[in-house]
């Protein structure tokens, strides 16, 4: 049985006050949540994953980096922080490939790979982020889409490196819009990915990866999206920078834990 997972990506936002109050709150208010339901992360901007480290010790809640150099050794790469670095700060997981950076820093399948690379050899756990547009989805190109994004970043991986990978469904045009994907639209790309991975690896592995979605999650939709068979939790942007809303939504995925 997979455990739900449920990551908050604060995106650009936050000041070292703010983070504080909110990551206080979270924390008294997700402390009656069994950690053997549900793994929590929180991926705030780089520049605070040192505070949001020393805020998080001794809870159960795991830090995430939002992205992470694809170059793996230390070296001539301004603004750039390596996987080495992230791991060395206690930054578990890391989000990669998100739509926002493959639009606005027109990141690549192959930047994508690095990226994936530099990680797992630094122990880290890439949450890959895969997705279409609006116009992929309504000129019926969701699951070439899906499979080009999916062949660029899982190609060059070996199963015992796969294996290691978060799949996150991100349909671009519910990012950030209050347009959620339906929850059978959301299942049947997840089931989709379970297939890609099957075929590309095997039954077991594509039945142990664990699968979120994410686009404009929030308390209401989080429980029908999370009970879905496919869909093992939540990458959360918005709704993850207000302590109730983060709460409910990480206690929907707890329940389908447990709900199987
Ligand atoms: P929203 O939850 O704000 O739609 O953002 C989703 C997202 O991009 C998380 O990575």
């Amino acid at each position: 049985m997979r455990k739900a997972l449920v990551a908050g990506n604060w995106k650009m936002h936050g000041r070292i006050e703010q983070n504080r109050v909110l990551v206080d709150a979270l924390l008294t208010q997700l402390s009656g949540l069994p950690e053997a339901d549900i793994d929590v992360v929180i991926c705030p901007p780089q520049v605070y994953l040192a505070q949001i480290k020393t805020l998080l010790q001794g809870s159960a809640v795991a830090l995430g980096s939002q992205d992470v150099s694809r170059f793996a050794a230390d070296g001539a790469h301004t603004g750039d922080s390596s996987a080495a670095m992230l791991n060395d700060l206690g930054v578990r997981y890391v989000l990669i490939g998100h739509s926002e950076r493959r639009h606005e820093q027109s990141e690549t399948d192959e930047q994508v790979a690095a990226k994936i690379a530099s990680a797992l050899l630094s122990g880290l756990t890439p949450i890959v982020c895969v997705g279409e547009s609006l116009e992929q989805r309504e000129s019926g190109q969701v699951t070439d889409m899906i499979s080009a994004q999916l062949k660029g970043a899982l190609s060059s991986l070996q199963r015992a490196e796969a294996e290691k990978l978060v799949i996150a469904y991100e349909p671009v045009w519910a990012i950030g819009t209050g347009k959620t994907a339906t929850s059978e639209q959301a299942q049947e790309v997840h089931a989709f990915i379970r297939e890609y991975l099957s075929s590309a690896f095997d039954e077991d592995l594509s039945q142990s990866i664990r699968l979120l979605y994410g686009g404009s999650v929030n308390s209401t939709n989080a429980a029908l999206l999370f009970e879905q068979v496919d869909i093992d939790g939540g990458l959360i942007g918005g709704a993850s920078l207000k302590s109730d809303e983060f709460t409910a939504i990480c206690r929907a995925a707890a329940l389908s834990t447990i709900n199987g």
